[in-house]
């Protein structure tokens, strides 16, 4: 945790899910705030003034959608807080809903009563079970103190947040994949556009989804101010953010970092290094979906611009850092698999792409390669990028592609040697 303020993370004594340090701690005064004092434009313009961006992987300005579904024509609307999380690398969410699950309630309480919502889910990953016995428990004394449930704080209104379990695949993370498996269907994307949650969301109506993070950071920005959260950070991406720091470091844990601090200071303040005697070799800034980069890159700021204008990207800040003593291609391969096994099957390139590209990829791997398979792989992620319903596939591609121009020389080791180089040479008679 950072000492300094602004940050997320707030120092509680007791269980996350008691009430009490959590009102001591000044909670729930920003949802006070939001019902006696403030309007709900007013509660929009200050979050826009913060600059939050969603820190669900997309990095989308939270006070424009918010503005957007608060001034919908349609009046029944809909919230969903995404707390799905499944890509590998990122634990963040969990953290937040192990460690404050009221400072995620009032972010919730806050979200759907500025727009108004009908109904309030949040939508959380059926492997996080004693998350979400602790989150029902906060949110039961949330409603005994008359902050949730019936005619909350006095003023007549009711707001009741329900928990649902999560359908427990990849996709089902996005958004529209998701609000599809809260109706009973299977957990598969629509296309956008037309179809964005915020004009056409649960039950076809316009609904506001934000990420657990980005809903966590609301009553901080709201009882602190908007100037107390741009006091660190870019200027077009304020603020602290949670990393999750996995893969070949000392120290492998949840860190929050001001946007724009350094991937070094990650890794070597935070992650304690990588183990003696190892060096950095990549590091995936963002989760297997976007671009690796190298050593010779680790002063490149983690923030959603920088990164973007590098040729990767932040995603929802999974950074994974692989060592010298890794095979890139078994470790591409490893996420190539990912994506083939978590691909939902319902657009036809992605079905057929990740399937083509994790093959290939088995196939160098394991010393049956050939040049023109590097072609072939190649000339794959060219036809699938940007294709389907969501984003999995375009993962898929961009993975391959960064590791073959980052480590070329890796794949054709392989290809010539008709083995792994880093398996010990099978013993020949
Ligand atoms: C394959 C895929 C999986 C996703 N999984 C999650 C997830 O588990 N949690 C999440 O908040 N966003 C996830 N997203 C992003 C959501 O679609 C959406 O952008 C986000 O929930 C919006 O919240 P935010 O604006 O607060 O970031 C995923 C996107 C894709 C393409």
């Amino acid at each position: 945790m950072i000492a300094s303020e602004p940050r997320l993370l707030q120092e509680l004594e007791g269980s996350p899910w008691d009430i009490e340090p959590y009102l001591r701690a000044g909670g729930y005064e920003a949802w006070r705030k939001c019902v006696n004092e403030l309007d709900r434009d007013g509660i929009v313009n200050e979050i826009k003034q913060s600059g939050l961006r969603g820190r669900g992987g997309a990095g989308f300005p939270t006070g424009t959608k918010w503005d957007k579904v608060l001034h919908h024509r349609v009046k029944e609307r809909y919230f969903v807080c995404n707390a799905g999380e499944h890509e590998p690398g990122t634990f963040k969410d969990r953290y937040l809903l192990k460690q404050a699950p009221h400072q995620l309630l009032e972010g919730c309480l806050i979200a759907a009563y500025t727009v108004q919502a009908k109904a309030s889910f949040i939508y959380i990953n059926h492997e996080y079970q004693e998350e979400r016995e602790n989150l029902q428990k906060a949110l039961e004394q949330a409603k005994t103190k008359g902050l949730a449930g019936r005619n909350v704080l006095g003023s007549g209104m009711n707001l009741d947040i329900e928990l649902f379990s999560g359908q427990g695949s990849y996709v089902a993370g996005e958004e529209t994949a998701m609000l599809e498996s809260m109706q009973g269907r299977p957990a598969m994307p629509r296309q956008k556009p037309p179809f964005y949650p915020t004009d056409f969301g649960l039950y076809g109506k316009p609904t506001l989804v934000n990420n657990v993070e980005t809903l966590c950071h609301v009553p901080r920005i709201l009882k602190h101010g908007a100037a107390w959260f741009t006091k660190v950070g870019t200027e077009k991406c304020p603020g602290t953010m949670l990393f999750s720091l996995s893969g070949a470091v000392n120290k492998p844990g949840v860190y929050e970092m001001p946007l724009g601090s350094p991937v070094r200071r990650l890794i070597e303040e935070f992650g304690g290094g990588v183990p003696a005697g190892r060096k950095v070799k990549a590091v995936f800034p963002g989760g297997p979906s976007f671009s690796m980069i190298t050593a010779d890159q680790l002063d490149l700021p983690m923030d959603f611009d920088s990164l973007k204008k590098a040729g990767t990207g932040l995603g929802s800040a999974g950074v994974i850092v692989v060592d010298d003593a890794t095979c890139m291609v078994a470790q591409t391969l490893k996420f190539s698999d990912f994506f083939k096994n978590e691909s939902c099957g319902q657009c036809p390139p992605c079905r057929m792409g990740t399937i083509n590209l994790a093959t290939l990829m088995a196939k160098i791997e394991q010393g049956e390669g050939s040049p023109k398979d590097l072609d072939s792989l190649l000339q794959l992620c060219g036809f699938v990028k940007g294709t389907g319903y969501c984003t999995l596939v375009t993962g898929a591609a961009v993975l391959v592609q960064s590791s073959l121009r980052l480590f070329r020389h890796e794949f054709e080791e392989h290809i010539a040697l008709k083995r792994c180089p880093y398996q010990p040479a099978p013993v020949t008679a």
